[in-house]
This record gives structure tokens, C-alpha cells and sequence, in this order.
């Protein structure tokens, strides 16, 4: 059973959400009606992980019957690039070039089945050089094979503090990669138009970056192609920027034959060619006092980004960034290795970095508990940051409507920590082969993207004369409830009921130059830009809605579908003021734009202001573990998150136990395994385990911070999509705990037991 309880309100928008998504009637890429002719396009990869490709044949392929185009790197019109960072990430690998991972795409096929093309593919003759793979971060590293310049943040004088601290510890933490396993695997439709250009229906957090790709790749113009995004089934970061992929091998197809293409990637193809979370090794030395307080860190950090860029550059900086967790620490010395493996290119996922920098600082302050013989909840307070001083971060940020003690302290209260520890302590005595555990952990999360000119959005108003409203957002609904967050700030904001506002599919025609869905700024941004289109609706409006009640002027009220001006007592309803408008040649449709101004950061220094606000709260978790099998239950978790004035409970709710059960997954299950010759083994969902009902949490506490408003964002709410995750290490140090060592991560059953028997 799960239980939820908390001070969720009835949330009084459930009722209208769509009802056939929660039905399971979303219509994702291979739901969608074809038009006739349409080819299945597939993707073919190398079989090596690391080798030269010497020579490509295509002409048997070809020679089957159904088969319409074969594409490779020298059919492409444009540059072979895919880069959205640096460029080192052909779209295809061409002939005489290395390529990166097993899975590397080489060449496309399209045929009118997908078994013909897969036919076909199984017939391309090539021959390669096959290369010694790196597969391991120890090796990338003793080879200094980095992807770009690591990452160096300093603050104060560690070597200093270091030698003056009363205690020092060395401490070293591993933890591996996590697929995303979105419902939807990567896919995109491609259609050409008579007019020339191509439309393409894409499952994509980013339909500007694939429109500029795609562009670029076929010689073409921005403006001759369209993105669309209908509801996709999950992204996690994982659509950020390889959803570029699936677009531009599509697009490709289809611009050889001049016919539809549709492309899939199979279930198993997805795991081996898509990213994954970052993997790290982290090193440190770590100087505290006798109450826990940490006076120096010198940490190295050696992140797995696979065989290219990707979005890792952005990855590390948001994580370095985060590396102090919710800590003021003096004095730092931090180096990030973006490594390069013969791996799929790690990616976004869910936290973006930061997940893998709290996991770090949580077992350097756990360790300093153990050392000191103290609860680590204790020594977590010792160091959280201040209110009026110890409030800047490494990079000089200050921590602003900082909740981290208030909501420390109420948690504490809320789960009765101190008496569950004795609980606990006591059970623990009785029992030999089962254990208990218990952790707490803080999240500070930053909302914006460091890159400054990304955080600007647009959206467009259509307000039609029966007085419904159809809204465009820049924002990709991935599952997150952005459609929902973005009716219901144009049903507050002109007053009308959230069932008149219906949001159109995402398209690169309606909203130009959008930002990915992203750093969980979904919300934030396509709420801003609605609210700006709003404002100058109402603007517009206004005169006429006094001239229909017959004043001259007077404040005007937008609320209940009417428009009232009180003291006159006049009203008029919004379908006669739509009406009206549209008689006297007003234009009811306004597009409106959100930016956020002074966001960035030096290079050099990686001083500045690298987020517009931060997300708080904490957590804890009680886990029971069974020594002998591995086995765990978490009886327990409580959470208390700052949303801020919650735009939706309900989404804001689904939001956390989704974020936390997926971070449990990566905590506690999720393995991937890799062979010596760098296939990946885990490719589905038989042999990687994420979280199914039987290991959620029996009873989820969730409640949201209360008297904390963020009057920087839209309607004084916070982001929600990824802060949550965070949470979810609880579980992962309540079982080190009931263990009681700090265990690598995924804490498998098997790792869970086996230093059980090592220690032996
Ligand atoms: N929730 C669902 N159901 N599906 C998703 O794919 N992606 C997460 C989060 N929550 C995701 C999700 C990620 S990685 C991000 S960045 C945010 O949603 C993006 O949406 P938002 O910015 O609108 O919150
Ligand atoms: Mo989310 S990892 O920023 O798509």
C-alpha cells in the first residue's frame, strides 16, 4: 500500500487534466496515422566500439526488394555535424573516420517495412580496423583522453586550511550511469513538403536545436524546416539533445527519397546507441573541526562522458556549481576530468550533474559523522549555509530566501528523527541479520541555464470571438504537466475557466528559437512568456470592455469569465468582450516574451550568477535491510519541498515521487554493465531493474514548504522537474547506514551484501 499524506489541499485543477493521457490515450510517434508511402527508416550502427571504418559497400542493400535509399556520410548536403557544444559528433561516420562506441551510427536505410530495411541493413559491407577500446575511467584518465579542459573551481586557500584542520580524512566514492527509460523510445516522423522543406513530428525536448540541425545537415534554411512536439512520452534529459538523432536521420531519409520517413529506434537500439547519466569517480581530502564543520575540501572528480561532447560541458559546469551541496564551505579545490570512454556520449538526465555533486558532498559529510562519532544529520547542520552571513556560494552567489535550517528543523520534527534514531538503535541491537537505517538529506537546487542567451522564451495568445483561447508555449510536454501549469496561468490571468484554454502542440513555426524543456524551467518560462502575452491582451482589451459598459474609465477586474469594473458595478462577460473586440477590428491574439537578464558566470574564475533562484528542502528515509539476501524495504520517507506558491499541487506532488522513485532507481537498482569489448549488456528490461511498484516507499510523507514565495518567477512558484531527485540519496545513505559503511553506488543487492562477506 502507499499512502499519501501531507498538507496537500484537494487540488482543485485534477479534474481537468487531460483525461486520455491519464487514460494511457496519448498518441506518441508510432500511434501516429501515416500518410501513404511512408518508409520506415532505420538506423545502422558499428559493431565495435573503437575501429576504423576503411571501407563501405551498399550496393547489395540496395539490390533488396522494398528498399528505397541507403544514406551515408557522403550523401550529406551539409556539414556532417551534430554538435551542440563542440564540434566532435558526426551525424553519420564516414568513411576512413573512428568511431566513438559500439552502436556509432554509420549509415541509414529507408524501405517500405522495417523488417526490409532491417534486411537490408544486415547486408552492408564494410570493413574496419579494430582499435583497443577504452572502457574504464582509470584508463581515460592515465591516458589524460579529455573531452575538453577540466573544470577547476577554487575558493580560499585549502593547502592552508587544510594543514590547520583539526581532522582530515581521505575518502573516495564511485557511482555508474542510469538509462533514462522513457516510455517513448527516440523517434521522428520527416514528411516533405510540395513546397519544398520538410515538417517532422519529433519525441523532442528541443525542437529549435533539431530544426537548426536538420537545416544545416540538408544545405536548408531554418525557416524550410518545422519541429513538432506533440505530447512525448518522457524525455529526462534524454531528448535534450540527441533527440537531434532521430530528426536528423529521418530527415535525411526522406529528403533522398522524397517520401515520409519514420524512424524508430527499437527498445534494444535505444540503450545501446542513447546517452546516459554521467558516471563518476570522486577523490577527495576533506579538513573539518570537532563539531563537524568542514574547513577544506580538495576533491577530483573523473566524470564518464562516453565518446563526445554532447551536452557534458554544460553538465559539469551546472554540477560543479553544486558541488557544495547546501554547505558553506571556506575553503575548496575542485577539479572536474570530462573523460572520454568508448561509451555512448553520456547526457542529460534528470538533475543534469547535480545529483552526482550531492552524492559527493553527502558522503564526505557522512563520513565526517562517522568519523566524529556524531549523527550525520548533525553535522549537516553544522555546516548548512547562513542566513545573513556564510551565504555565498564558491562562485559568489548569494543564497537568498534560504529555507535550508527551517526546513532541517521541521523535518526532524515532522518524521520524530531523534526518537526513530533510538527505534532504530534498539532494533538494531535486537536483530542480527536485518538492519535499520536512516538518513537525511538536504536539496539546494539552482533554477536557469548557466549559458545566459538560453534563458528567454516565447508564446502566443489566440483568444478566438466565441471566446475560447488556444495558447502556444515554447515547452515540450514530456509527462511534467507543462500544459496544465501553462492553462492554468492563462485561466488566472484572464480570468476564465482553465477548461476554455486548450494548448496546441509545440511547434518551431508558431514559437521561434525556443530553449530545450530543460533545467526544469519548463514552467518558468512558457508561464512567463504567457502571462507577458496576457498582460498586453488585457491591455488591448480593457477600453473596449469599458466601452461596452458604457464608461469611460475604471479599474477592471478579469475573473469568474467576465470582466468587472466594481465600482460601477458593471460587468461583461469574456465571450461578449471577445466578440466585441473582434467586431471593432481589435486583434485578439498577442505573442508575448520572457527573459531573464544578468544570468552567467566568468570562465576563468567561475565567478557570477550562474541561477535566478534556488530550490530547497529535505528529506529523510528509513530503510530496512536484510543483511543475508540484500533485500530492503523503506517503510519511511518524509519530504518537505519548497515550490513556493505552487502554480499545481497535483503535478507538483506527482513531480516529487516521480523524481524520487526515478532516484532511487539510480541510487539503489539501476546497473549497467559493459563488456570488455564495450558492448552493453543491460539492454532491457530484463536484465536492468528500474523501480516497479513492489519498491516504492510504503509511506510517502510528502508536504510543501509553507511562507516562502519566489517573487522572481511566475505567480511566486519554484521549479519542480528535477530538484526532487536529490531526495532520493536518503534512501541510499540509510542503507549505508543500517551497513554501516558508504557504499558505491547503485547500492545492488549484491553490493549491498558483498562487503558483508569481504569483511569476513
Ligand atoms: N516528468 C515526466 N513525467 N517526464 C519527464 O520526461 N523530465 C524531467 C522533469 N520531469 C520529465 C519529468 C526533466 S529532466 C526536466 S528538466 C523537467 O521535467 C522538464 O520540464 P519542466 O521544466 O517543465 O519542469
Ligand atoms: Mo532535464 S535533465 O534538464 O532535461
Amino acid at each position: 500500500m502507499n499512502h499519501i499524506t501531507g498538507n496537500m489541499t484537494e487540488d482543485k485543477f485534477t479534474q481537468y487534466r487531460e483525461a486520455a493521457h491519464l487514460a494511457g490515450q496519448t498518441r506518441y510517434l508510432p500511434d501516429l496515422e501515416l500518410y501513404e508511402g511512408t518508409l520506415r527508416g532505420y538506423a545502422v550502427s558499428s559493431p565495435y566500439a573503437h575501429a576504423r571504418l576503411l571501407e563501405l559497400d551498399t550496393s547489395a542493400s540496395l539490390a533488396i526488394p522494398g528498399v528505397a535509399a541507403v544514406v551515408t556520410a557522403s550523401d550529406i548536403p551539409g556539414p556532417n555535424s551534430m554538435a551542440p557544444i563542440i564540434d566532435d559528433e558526426p551525424c553519420l561516420l564516414p568513411v576512413g573516420g573512428v568511431c566513438g562506441y559500439l552502436g556509432h551510427v554509420v549509415c541509414l536505410v529507408a524501405a517500405d517495412t522495417l523488417e526490409n530495411a532491417k534486411k537490408a541493413a544486415s547486408l552492408i559491407q564494410w570493413k574496419w580496423e579494430v582499435l583497443p577500446p577504452v572502457l574504464t575511467l582509470e584508463e581515460s584518465m592515465d591516458k589524460k583522453d579529455f573531452l575538453f579542459e577540466p573544470l577547476h573551481l577554487i575558493r580560499g586557500n585549502t593547502r592552508e586550511a587544510m594543514e590547520k584542520a583539526p581532522f582530515r580524512e581521505k575518502g573516495s566514492l564511485r557511482a555508474g550511469g542510469q538509462e533514462h527509460y522513457y516510455f517513448e523510445p527516440h523517434s521522428a516522423y520527416a514528411v516533405p513538403r510540395h513546397q519544398g522543406g520538410f515538417f517532422i513530428r519529433a519525441s523532442t525536448q528541443s525542437p529549435s536545436d533539431n530544426q537548426r540541425f536538420a537545416a544545416s545537415l540538408l544545405k536548408l534554411k531554418a525557416s524550410d524546416i518545422e519541429v513538432e512536439a506533440g505530447c512525448i512520452g518522457g524525455g529526462f534529459g534524454g531528448k535534450q539533445a540527441q533527440a537531434n538523432w532521430a530528426v536528423a536521420w529521418s530527415s535525411l531519409l526522406a529528403w533522398k527519397t522524397n517520401k515520409p520517413v519514420l524512424l524508430i529506434l527499437e527498445r534494444e537500439q535505444d540503450f545501446r546507441v542513447s546517452g546516459k547519466r554521467h558516471p563518476f569517480k570522486a577523490s577527495w581530502e576533506v579538513g573539518f573541526d570537532h563539531l563537524g564543520k568542514i574547513l577544506a575540501i580538495d576533491l577530483s572528480v573523473a566524470f564518464d562522458c562516453g565518446w563526445c561532447t554532447d551536452v557534458s560541458y554544460a553538465v559539469l559546469h551546472h554540477s560543479l556549481f553544486h558541488i557544495d551541496g547546501a554547505y558553506f564551505i571556506p575553503n575548496m579545490n575542485v577539479i572536474y576530468y570530462p573523460c572520454k570512454t568508448n561509451k555512448p556520449s553520456s547526457t542529460a538526465f534528470r538533475g543534469f550533474g547535480v545529483p552526482q555533486a550531492f552524492s559527493i558532498i553527502e558522503s564526505i559529510i557522512t563520513q565526517i559523522a562517522g568519523t566524529l562519532g556524531k549523527d550525520p544529520a548533525a553535522a549537516r547542520w553544522q555546516n548548512y549555509y547562513g542566513i545573513k552571513k556564510n551565504n555565498t556560494t564558491p562562485c559568489n552567489m548569494l543564497v537568498e530566501n534560504n529555507i535550508l535550517r527551517a526546513a532541517h528543523r521541521q523535518i526532524l520534527e515532522k518524521s520524530g528523527y531523534n526518537a526513530l534514531r533510538k527505534q532504530i538503535n534498539v532494533f538494531n541491537k535486537k536483530h542480527v541479520s536485518v538492519k535499520r537505517g536512516l538518513a537525511l538529506v538536504p536539496g539546494k537546487f539552482g533554477i536557469s541555464f548557466n549559458e545566459s542567451f538560453f534563458n528567454q522564451a516565447g508564446a502566443l495568445v489566440n483568444i478566438y470571438r466565441d471566446g475560447s483561447v488556444l495558447i502556444h508555449i515554447p515547452g515540450t510536454e514530456m509527462g511534467q504537466g507543462l500544459y496544465d501549469k501553462s492553462r492554468t496561468v492563462v485561466s488566472r490571468e484572464l480570468g476564465i475557466s482553465i477548461e476554455r484554454v486548450r494548448v496546441c502542440d509545440t511547434s518551431t513555426a508558431v514559437i521561434p528559437n525556443t530553449t530545450s524543456t530543460a533545467a526544469s524551467t519548463g514552467s518558468d518560462f512558457a508561464g512567463s512568456a504567457l502571462k507577458d502575452a496576457c498582460d498586453k491582451l488585457k491591455k488591448r482589451l480593457n477600453p473596449v470592455a469599458l466601452e461596452i459598459m458604457g464608461l469611460d474609465k475604471g479599474r477592471l477586474e478579469w475573473k469568474n469569465n467576465a470582466i468587472a469594473c466594481k465600482e460601477a458595478g458593471k460587468s461583461v462577460s469574456f465571450n461578449q468582450l471577445a466578440l466585441n473586440a473582434y467586431m471593432a477590428l481589435e486583434s485578439l491574439s498577442e505573442k508575448g516574451f520572457y527573459k531573464r537578464e544578468g544570468i552567467g558566470f566568468e570562465l576563468k574564475t567561475m565567478e557570477g550568477r550562474p541561477y535566478w533562484y534556488y530550490v530547497m528542502g529535505c528529506a529523510v528515509t528509513m530503510v530496512e535491510l536484510n543483511l543475508l539476501t540484500g533485500e530492503f524495504k523503506v517503510p519511511d520517507v518524509w519530504i518537505l519541498h519548497d515550490c513556493g506558491e505552487s502554480i499545481d499541487q497535483g503535478i507538483d506532488l506527482g513531480q516529487i515521487h516521480g523524481a524520487f522513485i526515478q532516484g532511487m532507481g539510480w541510487c539503489t537498482l539501476e546497473k549497467l554493465i559493459t563488456d570488455e569489448k564495450g558492448q552493453l549488456l543491460t539492454n532491457s528490461l530484463d536484465n536492468y531493474k528500474i523501480p516497479g511498484i513492489y519498491e516504492l516507499p510504503e509511506h510517502f510523507h510528502i508536504d510543501l514548504f509553507q511562507g516562502n514565495p519566489e517573487p522572481r518567477n511566475i505567480h511566486n512558484s519554484r521549479a519542480i522537474g528535477e530538484p526532487p531527485l536529490i531526495y532520493a540519496l536518503s534512501v541510499w545513505l540509510a542503507l549505508c547506514d543500517a551497513r554501516g559503511k558508504i557504499l558505491s553506488m547503485p547500492a545492488t543487492r549484491e553490493e549491498l551484501i558483498k562487503p558483508l562477506y569481504n569483511e569476513k
